[in-house]
């Protein structure tokens, strides 16, 4: 949570740490602020609110100078409010800073801060960072922030900057992610890297337990004890534009349109040309490692821990494997079993997130191999896991998750497959007909996308819904609890994803006249039983938008209205089924008036616990 900026060189410092912050609102956005050595003082101009009302106070009341930092912030202490934002500032005003963690041992040092006569004016933990620089400062920044990195505990990147060094700011992280942009007489630090895009494209990631001091012409990065570090410059090869919106209305928009190049981009090199093999060697495990998994457990958070969902079904079908797939915050306190030949797979799209972090961690302490599937090359997970499966589908920007999650698909089912042609599980000619399937997903992602006008009007029609309910047997359930939480989360309509066949164990209760179902039915096998499953909805009065094949068209006399989606290996269906579910969600909200790209309440990147 939280965006960072910081800026020192000579371009107008609050045009490059606002147009940063810009770049990472979907950190967070409740609150901004920009500090800057402004005439050999430090000015510090916040604003609660979006980025918005921050340049309309910037405007009155214009910052400049050599060096600024700035921040848009995800409340974690403290409501958001003016005082709460960053940055935050000692008593002098000698010294500021903006932070993204947690300080966790903030009310101690708040005391005794006080104790020792200083005034806070924030609630927040990140003040008593600035008071205790205050307390500490001997003259030498740089050594002071080791000696202030030592008193405070948690998960945070932070910046400084001080009156009495114009000439330099000091990043310190410490969990939380944080790179540095290079420049030519000037450099960068931010949270992420489309912030610094349109100035630089080398960066140095910063390693957990890693400061820097940035000035015009150089960086040199530290450990949190001073020793000097010598750091790779990493050449980022995204265009800024696909960091843009694209000429979409939402960034959310664009990027479910961008989900037949990124699953494509996923696939990409991982299936020979014959389609007869996948071939997954990043994942650093030799076919007798492979043969001798006797478990799996995969763990993740919200839509990931959704793209598990299936990857268990399609691990299971093909590789014979076992899979537990554990919501990470729940699974990182409850003491998991598991053998020496466990796998754990941790899938994450930004790589940053703390509870699924911390899973990983537990488990590597255990000494388990852990397989990371991430979206973020330089992510936390993509450096601390054994091994990793990036997937292709390029900065998602929308709060909601659309691209990431079909990646992560592409990506559990290139695994199950590769593991069960060399466990032996699947013969040549089932490999084939699979491999040449998700070498057609693209395909079958575009074709679904056809539907989006069908979806947009039912979505305008019941938008007003106060309830909405979801229904799917096998790994059409898994899909349903997908279609849930983006309809939840951007809407705000309530939803339920229930096992079909559960719901007459209690929740049928709730389906009354004109109530919206939204049903999947897309698995052969189970068909028959699905549509028994409709009817008792029909028989209550609900109102069913049921998803199937093509092909499948007896469903119209069950339902109100069928969407009906390309033909592919039923375990593959997940990808064509989501999409109607994503557009659902987004139409709905624009229905609604929502901010889609910017939900109320949540954060791109869960990085606290
Ligand atoms: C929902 C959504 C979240 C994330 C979850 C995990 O649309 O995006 O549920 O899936 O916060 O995030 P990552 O995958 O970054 O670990």
């Amino acid at each position: 949570m939280c965006g960072i900026v910081g800026y020192i060189g000579p371009r107008n410092v609050k045009n490059v740490v606002v147009g940063g912050l810009a770049k990472l609102e979907y950190r967070g956005y409740d609150s901004a602020g920009i500090a800057a050595i402004d005439n050999g003082n430090i000015k510090v101009v916040k604003s609660v609110g979006r980025l918005a009302n921050l340049e309309a106070k910037l405007a009155d009341s214009p910052v400049d100078g050599q060096a600024a930092i700035g921040h848009t912030r995800w409340a974690t202490h403290g409501k958001p409010s003016d005082e709460n934002a960053h940055p935050h500032q000692d008593c002098s005003g000698r010294f500021a800073i903006v932070h993204n963690g947690i300080v966790e041992n903030y009310l101690s040092l708040r005391e005794e801060l006080v104790a020792a006569g200083h005034e806070f004016r924030s609630e927040t933990d990140t003040e008593v960072v600035a008071h205790l620089i205050e307390e500490m400062y001997n003259g030498d920044l740089f050594q002071t922030m080791i000696a202030v990195g030592k008193r405070i505990r948690g998960a945070y990147a932070l910046v400084v900057i001080a009156k009495d060094h114009p000439d330099e700011m000091i990043a310190i992280r410490k969990a939380s992610p944080m790179i540095i942009g290079l420049g030519d007489k000037e450099n960068f630090v931010a949270s992420d890297i489309p912030a610094i895009l349109e100035y630089t494209r080398d960066i140095y990631v910063m390693e957990d337990g890693e400061m820097a001091i940035l000035r015009r012409d150089g960086v040199e990065c530290f450990t949190l004890n001073g020793e000097p570090v010598s750091k790779e410059v990493y050449r980022v090869t995204w265009d800024a534009v696909s960091a843009e919106r694209g000429g979409y209305p939402h960034f959310m928009l664009k990027e479910i349109h961008e989900q037949p190049k990124a699953v494509r981009d996923t696939l990409r090199g991982r299936v020979s040309d014959d389609l007869n093999r996948v071939t997954l060697s990043e994942i650093g495990l030799d076919e007798e490692q492979i043969r001798n998994i006797d478990r799996i457990h995969i763990v993740a958070c919200g839509t990931s821990w959704h793209a598990g969902l299936v990857g268990k079904v399609a691990i299971e079908q093909f590789a014979r494997i076992p899979v537990d797939v554990e919501i990470a915050s729940e699974y990182r306190y409850a003491d998991p079993i598991a053998t020496e030949n466990t796998l754990i797979i941790a899938i994450t799209q930004s790589g940053e997130t703390a509870d699924t972090l911390a899973a990983m961690r537990e488990m590597k302490k255990r000494g388990l191999r852990v397989l990371a599937i991430t979206n973020v090359v330089g992510s936390s997970a993509a450096r601390e896991a054994d091994s990793v499966i990036v997937t292709w589908a390029g900065p998602e920007i929308a709060v909601a998750s659309t691209k990431a999650y079909t990646t992560q698909l592409a990506a559990l089912y290139l695994l199950a497959v590769h593991f069960g042609q060399v466990r032996g599980q699947i013969d040549e000619a089932t490999a084939h007909e699979m491999i040449e399937a998700l070498d057609n997903l693209p395909q079958v992602v575009e074709a679904v996308l056809d539907t989006a006008p069908q979806i947009e009007s039912f979505a305008q029609r019941y938008a007003h819904a106060h309830d909405t309910f979801f229904i799917g047997r096998g790994i059409d359930y898994a899909v349903s609890l997908e279609g849930a939480l983006k309809l939840k989360e951007i809407s705000y309509i309530h939803a339920e994803a229930y096992a079909a066949g559960e719901l007459k164990h209690g929740t049928l209760a709730l389906i009354t006249d004109g109530v919206p179902v939204v049903a999947i039915a897309m698995q052969p096998d189970l068909y028959e039983k699905t549509v028994s499953n409709i009817v008792e909805v029909k028989a209550r009065g609900a109102f069913v938008l049921a998803l199937t094949w093509v092909g499948n068209e007896d469903l119209e006399k069950a339902v109100d209205e069928v969407i009906y989606l390309p033909k592919t290996l039923p375990a593959l269906a997940p990808m064509a089924a989501v999409i109607p579910l994503q557009l659902l969600a987004y139409y709905a909200a624009v229905a609604r008036g929502n901010d889609v790209d910017k939900p109320r309440n949540l954060a791109k990147s869960v990085t606290v616990e």
